[in-house]
């Protein structure tokens, strides 16, 4: 049951190889292959290492064996993640033994955590890029060309790639991220992230606006901005009075075009605000649908993860959102067994967990990471099999609650934005609502596309997906 947790984590989160990305004007010189592992804003930082390769006359392919360059954008989050890489490396080293002329370069967060001993434990690996680097790729290709080993592992405390429009890779046509900002600030025990990603830094809003414009013009109608804290999102013009902050982001994205859905993530709990509440209840195209993670229920716990919150502060912040967003959705991050977790903190994140109802959790079982604080700070002492088994109680009652959760949206009707074809049948439209959970429904007599919206009764609830019929087409 754990591995099959892992694996909805990795469908909804884990990339694939593309294929040439959208208006493709081929023929390149060369082609490139990249595989993307992570979070969002790894997926994000890969279509931005695409728009430099192309420049460079580097064409995407979704076959590694015609590749002339293998790229992975890699992700440190858990132990777990690090060796799916390593696996991915070996299956390289494979297609390197018939054609050592292709150059592997590994590029984000695993890059930045091992820098230059990366070469030394996967002698096949030609580049080393961390994650704001990649303006440097072209060079470190040059170099790497050359016979040498390349590497550039440079934390920035500017670079946003703001002026860098992402060539959407594996797209729907419709729902696009928009990096708002990189780094991170908070020093979370458990986590890698500020020692990968670097100091938090916003990106300029002019250019996130000018992103989210160009995109509707092209025909998506969703897009998501993302940071590790969007919620401390903040941009003063140098040398004006202009203060950005990211209710007033939000607001302006919204403006876009009512047409245009507004998500985001993710957001801190001890730093999101009224005003972006105020701002989700102004504005109907901001979806309401808030990624809020707990990490822990108890209090002992939460501090020592260094999350600067109480179990009471979260759930006044729980409070707080559904009276401003009554139908607004709540999904939680967890991790279980933290160092020193008692089955006392352990009941108290059950309990949480139902007091919050989480429509979707992300679960895990802590993954100590070298170099963080946890790891320098506390014994890693909860016994593996003892995370194992909190980790399935969270897991079961996350399943009951979304269960529960699920089963009280039949009779209800939602606006729909259709995505794609169901996966099961071509007869069929899927999408999702507001608040982020999926809808089938039969596409009928409708002359209808990807990226329409349409009003849709739901009529029944499997365990992830709610089964509705059209009851009318939005008109603009
Ligand atoms: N910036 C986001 C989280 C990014 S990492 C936030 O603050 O919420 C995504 C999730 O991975 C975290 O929320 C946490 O639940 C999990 N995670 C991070 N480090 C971990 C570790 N060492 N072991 C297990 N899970 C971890
Ligand atoms: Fe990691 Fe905490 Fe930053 Fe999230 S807020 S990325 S968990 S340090
Ligand atoms: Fe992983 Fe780095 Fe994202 S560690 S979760 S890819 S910021």
């Amino acid at each position: 049951m754990l591995d099959l947790q892992e694996k909805v984590i990795h469908e909804a989160r884990q990339g694939e190889a593309y294929a040439p990305f959208e208006g493709d004007p081929n023929p390149y010189r060369k082609k490139f292959y990249i595989e993307s592992y992570g979070c969002a804003m790894n997926f994000n930082d890969s279509e931005i290492v695409a728009s430099i390769l192309n420049d460079e006359g580097f064409g995407a392919t979704r076959n590694m064996e015609e590749a002339d360059l293998i790229l992975v954008n890699t992700c440190s989050i858990r132990e777990k993640a690090e060796q799916t890489v390593r696996n991915r490396l070996n299956v390289f080293r494979g297609l390197k033994k018939d054609r050592p002329e292709m150059l592997v370069g590994v590029l984000g967060c695993m890059a930045e955590r091992l820098k230059a001993k990366l070469l030394d434990e996967e002698k096949l690996v030609d580049m080393v890029v961390g994650p704001d680097a990649y303006r440097s790729l072209p060079a470190l290709i040059n170099e790497a060309d050359g016979g040498q080993k390349a590497v550039n592992v440079l934390l920035s405390r500017e670079e946003t790639y703001a002026d860098i429009a992402p060539v959407r890779l594996d797209t729907n046509g419709v729902s696009a991220f928009i990096s708002i900002m990189r780094g991170c600030n908070n020093m979370c025990t458990f986590c890698v992230v500020p020692f990968t990603r670097g100091r938090e830094r916003s990106r300029d809003p002019h250019s996130i606006l000018a992103e989210a414009q160009d995109l509707f013009a092209r025909g998506y109608k969703e897009v998501t901005l993302l940071g590790q804290n969007v919620d401390s999102y903040y941009y003063t013009t140098p040398g004006s009075e202009e203060e950005v902050t990211f209710a007033n982001l939000l607001a302006l994205v919204a403006q876009v075009s009512p047409q245009l859905r507004v998500r985001f993530s993710t957001s801190h709990p001890k730093d999101i605000t009224d005003d972006v509440l105020q701002t989700m209840a102004r504005y109907e195209n901001i979806c309401k649908c808030i990624h809020l993670p707990l990490q822990s229920g108890s209090t002992r716990v939460l501090q020592l993860m260094n999350r600067t919150y109480t179990k009471e502060w979260y759930l006044r912040k729980v409070d707080r959102i559904r009276e401003v967003l009554p139908d607004c959705a709540i999904t939680c991050d967890i991790i279980s067994g933290f160092c020193t977790e008692t089955e006392e903190d352990h009941q108290e994140t059950l309990a949480v967990m139902a007091y919050g109802k989480f429509d979707l959790s992300y679960m895990y079982a802590y993954s100590e990471r070298p170099g963080t604080l946890a790891q320098r700070r506390y014994p890693d002492d909860v016994p593996e099999e003892v995370k194992k088994r909190r980790l399935i109680e969270v897991v079961d009652l996350q399943r009951q609650l979304s269960q529960q959760n699920f089963e009280q949206e039949v009779g209800k009707t939602f606006t729909v934005l259709i995505e794609a074809e169901s996966r099961r049948s071509d007869q069929d439209w899927s999408g999702r609502n507001s608040q982020g959970k999926v809808i089938v429904f039969p596409k009928e007599q409708y002359e209808l596309k990807k990226g329409d919206y349409v009003i849709v009764k739901v009529h029944s609830a499997t365990s992830g997906t709610l089964i509705g019929k059209i009851e009318s087409i939005v008109e603009w």
